[in-house]
């Protein structure tokens, strides 16, 4: 229903040259960047915060996508809102007031979306998905680049696109984690429509192939 987005996670990024790798992306065709952020509680791993963040925002005009692996998003949305960010998404794990988030991040214009754990069944989010701009699907637990891909989250994405066609919603189909030239088409095919990918991109010598080979 959507044009397929490859979105690299700048995770597997040689952060040294962030510069560069970023200007690289735009050149190789990325649609989106996805930006991992983790608290090391929710998720036992750091990564980066805002003052990257912002960094980023002044280095690009791609889109930005963040992915918050906090315990606690509501904190941090309204200084990602102010830094001019396009998608947010926050865990479905970490909250009890998820319409209330879900509003606050739209109202400023801003996607909204929620991630799910390998663990987390679809069904915890029927009832707010009319509201939702995304899902993201993780297919591995979140934490770190470079896991493998779960197979069985194939299904939750077939689920997910059967009962957005059933209800006709809109929402777009994020996956996260272990997407690669293996599973992309099977990903394409079961309704993901927004690809994140790191290890496989930056691991790849030719980053201009590889989005290709993810989106086609
Ligand atoms: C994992 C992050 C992912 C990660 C993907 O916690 O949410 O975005 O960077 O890395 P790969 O593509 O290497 O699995
Ligand atoms: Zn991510």
């Amino acid at each position: 229903m959507y044009k397929t987005q490859i979105a690299p996670s700048l995770l597997s990024s040689d952060f040294g040259h962030l510069a560069e790798e970023i200007s690289a992306l735009e050149s190789a065709g990325a649609d989106i960047l996805h930006l991992d952020v983790m608290d090391g509680h929710f998720v036992p791993n750091l990564s980066f915060g805002f003052p990257l963040i912002q960094t980023i925002r002044k280095l690009t005009a791609l889109p930005l996508d963040v992915h918050l692996m906090v315990t606690n998003p509501e904190f941090h949305v309204p200084q990602l809102i102010d830094v001019g960010v396009q998608w947010i998404s926050f865990h479905q794990e970490t909250v009890h007031h998820s319409h209330r988030l879900i509003n606050k991040i739209k109202e400023h214009g801003i996607k909204a979306g929620i991630a799910l754990n390998p663990a987390t069944p679809i069904n915890t989010l029927e009832s707010i998905l009319p509201w939702l701009d995304y899902v993201l699907v993780m297919s591995v637990n979140p934490g770190y680049s470079a896991q493998a891909f779960i197979p069985q989250m194939l299904e939750k994405i077939q689920h997910l696109a059967e009962y957005r066609a059933a209800k006709g919603l809109s929402f777009h189909i994020e996956i996260d984690g272990g997407v690669s030239n293996s599973n992309a088409e099977a990903l394409r095919k079961a309704g993901a429509d927004i690809l994140v990918s790191a290890s496989y991109i930056f691991s790849s010598h030719n980053y201009s192939q590889a989005i290709q080979a993810l989106r086609h």
